[in-house]
């Protein structure tokens, strides 16, 4: 199969609509990273998306919608879920909740659970691909399984070109790391660290979130992901000979690729997944990616996340 590179001007969106419509997967650009999209709705379409991606069956997919209305025919939202979509979207925020019973969803969706991750990104590419669609949207990150998201047509076209009918190229995302997802089905949790700072949640909800229970099945949770071809060591403030080093902040000056010179970590976090595809291009199979310390704080936490997951026994 050709994949096609799509510009995101009127005849690129239209041609992305007509694919989904089709039954094919487009690679859409999110704010946060690129989503292989395909219709929600549809077995067929939902188990292309696992078998383009080599995803494990038992891991659901988030379902991307324009607006608050749109998600609220898809999941039962109460007003913890209002308050939260109303502060955050569109934007890197998912929310996991029960399933409408009417959602009219495939049961692949959500790997058969009685719940949904809902999400309305904030990509003006991607709202315009969902808005001329009219329908609910799947879209796992558009890498294969298991290795770095990508936050730029090209890495899509790196991982998945030749299994997908199109990338819509949207340019860089402007936030880097996936969404932030918050379980409300019960409890509120914090099932991963992402694009949104899991305070400025509990802001909102006036209380914290809880940690996720281990039993939830995640990729998020899964010990090896995002994992580069190269091996990955971390807090590394003085790397070996060979190693290609990924710094932070300004006491870093040996660093090939620093995630942000000045320690800011709003820029970190837009350059982390970058910087792990371009370290692991250097560094090539057998090679080593070293990262100086991250501070665990804000958006660290998600970083951090990151970061254990590609350096983890794979
Ligand atoms: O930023 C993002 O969220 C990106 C863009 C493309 O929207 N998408 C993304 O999708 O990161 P993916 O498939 O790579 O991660 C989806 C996460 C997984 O950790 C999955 O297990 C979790 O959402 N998830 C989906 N449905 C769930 C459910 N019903 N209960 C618990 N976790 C769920
Ligand atoms: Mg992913």
């Amino acid at each position: 199969m050709q994949t096609d590179l799509l510009t995101p001007d009127a005849s690129g969106i239209d041609r992305a609509v007509a694919i989904l419509r089709q039954g094919g997967l487009v690679a859409i650009p999110t704010e946060t990273v690129y989503g292989l999209a395909g219709d929600a709705r549809s077995d067929a379409v939902v188990a292309a998306i696992y078998a383009a991606k080599g995803r494990p069956g038992f891991n659901p997919l988030i379902v991307h919608l324009p607006d608050l209305a749109a998600a609220e025919r898809i999941a039962r939202f109460d007003d913890r879920a209002r308050a939260l979509a109303q502060a955050f979207w569109p934007g890197p925020l998912t929310l996991v909740l029960p399933l409408h019973p009417g959602a009219g969803l495939s049961a692949l969706v959500t790997a058969g659970l009685s719940t949904v991750a809902v999400r309305v990104p904030a990509h003006p590419d991607t709202r315009a691909v969902i808005a001329a669609f009219a329908g609910p949207i799947a879209a796992p990150s558009a890498n294969p399984s298991g290795r770095i998201s990508p936050t730029t047509a090209a890495h899509v076209l790196a991982g998945l070109g030749g299994q997908i009918d199109a990338v819509l190229d949207g340019g860089a995302c402007s936030v880097g790391i996936e969404s932030t997802i918050v379980g409300l089905n019960g409890d509120a949790r914090l099932l991963r660290p992402g694009g949104i700072d899991a305070e400025a949640i509990e802001r909102v909800l006036g209380h914290e979130l809880l940690a996720a229970e281990s039993r939830i099945t995640a990729p998020g949770q899964m010990a090896s992901h995002y994992a580069p071809r190269a091996a990955v060591r971390l807090n590394v403030e003085r790397p070996l000979p060979g190693d290609v080093w990924i710094g932070f902040g300004a006491d870093c000056a040996g660093a090939v690729l620093n995630l942000s010179p000045t320690g800011n970590l709003d820029e970190a976090t837009l350059h982390l997944f970058q910087m792990l595809h371009q370290a692991d291009a250097m560094a090539g199979q057998g090679g080593t990616i070293a990262v100086a310390p991250v501070p665990d704080k804000g958006l660290g936490q998600a970083i951090n996340d990151r970061l254990r997951r590609a350096a983890a026994p794979r």
